[in-house]
């Protein structure tokens, strides 16, 4: 077991968004400290409950929350390491133009690569195979973003090939063996 660091777990709206509860849970059993930030959508997939339960911090999603002074940025000073898990096409479009109109973007755009950035895209392989999904993931690698290959399988409209979010415990290793 690795030092205990501490991890931001951003999540975006795709279905497999249920899982990031896992990834903070198996996180968390190897002694990390977790924080997570949903976009709106996001919350639309997963109830904030059981990522608070989890975690035991609360979910932000608002860049303008009371108590949170600047949050984009003292979140980005906090983590050792940001895991976008799962990222939707939306949300690296978002990252890729560099806007920072929610609470994740700005995050993206605050940190910088000065710590770890790890994408996982999970997706329609329509969606994923796209060139605007493509460009987008090889622009923000370029930039410095792991991009973490999506597994492939029965997606969740049930096509079969690329497109799952990887599954939380072997990225949990992925995570551990990177710190
Ligand atoms: C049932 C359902 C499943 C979806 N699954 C995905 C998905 O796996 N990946 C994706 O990129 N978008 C998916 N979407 C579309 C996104 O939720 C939508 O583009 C949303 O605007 C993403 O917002 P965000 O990136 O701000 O979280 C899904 C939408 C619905 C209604």
């Amino acid at each position: 077991m690795s030092p205990s660091k501490k991890i931001l777990i951003c999540i975006s709206g795709s279905i497999s968004a249920y899982k990031a509860a896992s990834l903070a849970s198996a996180l968390k059993k190897k002694g990390h400290e977790v924080k997570t930030v949903a976009t709106e959508s996001a919350l639309k997939f997963i109830g904030p409950a059981a990522l608070e339960g989890i975690t035991g911090q609360p979910v932000l999603t608002d860049m303008f929350n009371p108590g949170y002074e600047i949050p984009h940025i003292n979140l980005s000073e906090w983590a050792d390491m940001i895991v976008l898990y799962p990222a939707s096409a939306t949300t690296l479009a978002r990252l890729r133009m560099g806007l920072a109109e929610d609470l994740l973007s700005a995050i993206f755009l605050s940190n910088n690569f000065r710590k770890p950035y790890w994408i996982c895209p999970a997706m329609n392989i329509n969606m994923l195979e796209h060139p605007a999904v493509q460009e987008n993931l090889k622009i923000l690698e370029k930039w410095g973003a792991r991009i973490i290959d999506p597994d492939e399988g029965v997606l969740a409209c049930g096509t079969v090939g690329k497109g799952r979010a990887p599954e939380p415990v072997p990225l949990a290793e992925m995570i551990e063996e990177a710190l």
